[in-house]
């Protein structure tokens, strides 16, 4: 039989290929497990995730399937294209992976973990980039669904997702040649231990590609928001300068490879859609001073590092 990345992985995410929410507990899950049910489950399918996420297959009331794919918004990661539906989430993701791209990480071939995955937009593109296989760790059960309706049609079994927290799932005898952390860093009380656990999942060679809010110099180590809100996001705990988290791989014994520019977020990045219509980067910034957040910091611009174990 084909094991999925290690034994231990394997078993840990078997169940979730059938039943994706296993047994946590959510009032919306029998709603979405509907939804999920009713999708079509074509055998005639074209996929393309080498440029985009899109799915094609013959379909005679794409305006009811997308009535279904509407009842799982808010669709914040994408965009998906499913035959003429384009589900405009809320982030255009395309532009983070653009940004990853051009870091020239080769992902062929390699075994993967995308901790904290959102809907697996960023896992599809792995795999249209040649990944062996992505586990998905994702805790948002509406993610989960999600995913659950995109690879419905997909079909693809080297991608899995377990709905549960990384430090919650207990891997000991796992490792991963790349592991992705992108917009979790600022989220975590401890921001040390967080690279740590996932410093301990690497295997020989491998890499983390940490993406996250930079905050200007003038803060030290860290912006430390008040009462965790910052741009409207809750549980911001330390948004890290530059050096910030330098200091962090350093005395985590990581080596920067490589490292993109910094990124100011824009209102072409992300927005309120049809997919998702509730609050979104307009009530994240001062509407006087686009420069600062809605708390008075300095607006969000983000960068990527990829990091390996300096081994000293
Ligand atoms: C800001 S979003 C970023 C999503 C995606 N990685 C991206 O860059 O667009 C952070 C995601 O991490 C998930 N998350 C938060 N804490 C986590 C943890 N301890 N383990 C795994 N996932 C976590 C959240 O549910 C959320 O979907």
């Amino acid at each position: 039989m084909n094991i999925f990345i290690s034994e231990e992985v394997d078993k840990l995410s078997r169940d979730y290929i059938e039943n994706p929410f296993g047994n946590r507990k959510d009032k919306r899950k029998e709603g979405w497990l509907e939804i999920i049910n009713a999708l079509p489950k074509p055998d005639d399918i074209q996929v393309d995730l080498a440029t985009q996420v899109s799915v094609n297959f013959p379909c005679d009331d794409n305006k009811k399937l997308e009535e279904k794919l509407l009842r799982l918004l808010p669709w914040r990661k994408g965009p998906f294209k499913v035959n003429e539906i384009i589900i405009d989430s809320e982030w255009d993701s395309r532009k983070k992976w653009e940004r990853f791209l051009n870091l020239n990480l080769d992902l062929k071939g390699k075994t993967i973990l995308d901790v904290g995955s959102g809907n697996g937009y960023y896992a599809f593109r792995m795999i249209g980039e040649g990944a062996d296989k992505v586990l998905c760790l994702e805790p948002n059960l509406m993610h989960v669904s999600q995913f659950a309706a995109i690879n419905n049609f997909i079909g693809s079994k080297i991608v899995r997702m377990i709905p549960e927290r990384l430090e919650l799932l207990g891997l000991e005898s796992s490792s991963f040649d790349l592991i992705f952390s992108m917009g979790l860093l600022y989220h975590q009380r401890n921001p040390k231990k967080h690279l740590s656990e996932l410093k301990k999942l690497l295997s020989g060679n491998g890499k983390i590609i940490l993406e996250t809010i930079i905050s200007p110099k003038q803060y030290g180590e860290a912006l430390e928001p008040e009462e965790g809100r910052y741009a409207s996001m809750p549980n911001v705990h330390y948004v890290h300068t530059d050096f910030g988290c330098k200091s962090l791989f350093k005395q985590l014994s990581m080596r920067v490879v490589a490292e993109s520019q910094l990124e100011i977020t824009t209102s072409d990045e992300q927005r309120k859609t049809k997919w998702m219509p509730f609050k979104s980067f307009e009530s994240a910034l001062d509407e006087n001073n686009n420069s600062l957040t809605v708390e008075g910091y300095p607006a969000p611009k983000r960068k990527f590092y990829i990091l390996e174990d300096s081994g000293i």
